[in-house]
């Protein structure tokens, strides 16, 4: 086997671009149990932008809104609403990682460059990635700042409590009809990553409409990127709906995971934060069809979570609508017990609740 040419250590942090990102920041403060860490801004010397650095577990979020109309955060905001702008992804040197991938054809965003305060120091790099959508690699040199060179350190305010989030599973792309493929060879051949697994619209269908997904995943499994694209259908599908709104490919949810599905969801629930529904017949054939689990089934049912098992063990989890006004950014929590899968099983349970709510929004 070929030598990982682009060894990741993990995501660094996702950071998303908002049209407000102070009321953005307290959404996830006190829905989803964040806590700032950093900021960066005005009142820090940044002219233009002001970021909110929020963490948990081993999620960092980092929102950040233009300070003036001709910013391109600004451009980003209008054209696409609130939403991911970069994936950014821990490596070891973050100069080999930028001359590996431009050399295999990765479009260049930035070029390596050293950024030092008196905690150490940082080298990022970007190259662009589906839609407006960029991954920055962040080479950490024992840098013990808060975030990163440039951000200054934040006492909280507020008390947060977590709801238990663990680390980034994995982020979902949404990219146009027939691109799909494009996308997976770009993760081959750039990235070094590899195909995990592929969903043809046969997995992936309702009445109405289907779509079709691959899952990428890097060298030690890791990171994991599963694109997704429409496939034809009756009625308009689910990531029609998503580009349509978002004005192009982009990140559609990111899957956070927890080791107590339950505490977290009940969590969420009390917070305010709504869900997909699922019909209670969803549970009717679960004893069938998953066997013995852990945990008691009448909580899961009552919380609206859903299980599916694969070869390796089982799986636990539960889509957020979007957190957009627009129909785009959403949240998977996934709890494994074992199961490396994406759960399958609930495709079907789940793109029904998806359209009930797209044929609410006129969009089916
Ligand atoms: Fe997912």
């Amino acid at each position: 086997m070929n030598e990982d040419f682009l060894p990741i250590q993990g995501t660094d942090h996702i950071e998303f671009y908002v049209g407000n990102a102070k009321q953005a920041a307290a959404y996830y403060q006190h829905a989803f149990g964040f806590q700032q860490i950093a900021y960066a801004g005005p009142e820090t010397g940044v002219r233009d932008r002001a970021s909110y650095v929020l963490k948990q577990g081993k999620v960092v979020f980092v929102l950040t809104s233009a300070l003036r109309p001709d910013s391109p955060i600004a451009e980003h905001v209008h054209l696409h609403g609130d939403g991911v702008k970069v994936l950014a992804l821990t490596v070891a040197d973050a100069e080999a990682a930028f001359r590996e991938t431009t050399t295999r054809g990765a479009e260049p965003v930035a070029e390596p460059k050293r950024l030092k305060d008196e905690h150490g120091e940082v080298v990022t790099s970007s190259i662009k990635t589906y839609g407006d959508t960029v991954h920055t690699f962040v080479e950490r040199r024992d840098y013990s700042g808060a975030f990163l060179p440039g951000y200054h350190p934040v006492t909280p305010e507020v008390s947060v409590t977590p709801v238990g989030f663990k680390y980034v599973d994995h982020c979902v792309g949404n990219v146009y009809l027939g691109e799909m493929n494009r996308w997976v060879e770009f993760y081959e051949k750039v990235m070094g990553f590899r195909l995990l697994v592929t969903f043809d619209d046969k997995d992936i269908s309702t009445e109405y409409s289907a779509l079709m997904s691959k899952v990428v995943s890097n060298g030690n499994g890791y990171i994991k990127f599963p694109i997704n694209e429409p496939a034809e259908g009756k009625r308009k599908s689910q990531i029609e709906e998503y580009l349509e709104f978002y004005n192009g490919p982009g990140v559609q949810h990111i899957a956070l995971a927890t080791d107590d599905i339950v505490k977290t969801v009940s969590e969420l629930r009390k917070r305010g934060v709504g869900f997909l529904h699922v019909p209670e017949a969803y549970y009717d054939d679960i004893p069938d069809r998953v066997g013995d689990i852990d945990e008691p089934l009448d909580p899961l049912r009552k919380l609206n979570i859903l299980i599916d098992r694969d070869d390796e063990g089982y799986l636990l989890q539960i889509f957020t609508r979007p957190v957009t006004d627009r129909p785009t950014v959403f949240y998977e929590i996934i709890q494994r017990k074992g199961a490396t899968s994406f759960g399958k099983g609930n495709f079907k349970a789940l793109f029904e609740a998806i359209e009930r709510e797209q044929a609410l929004r006129g969009n089916l």
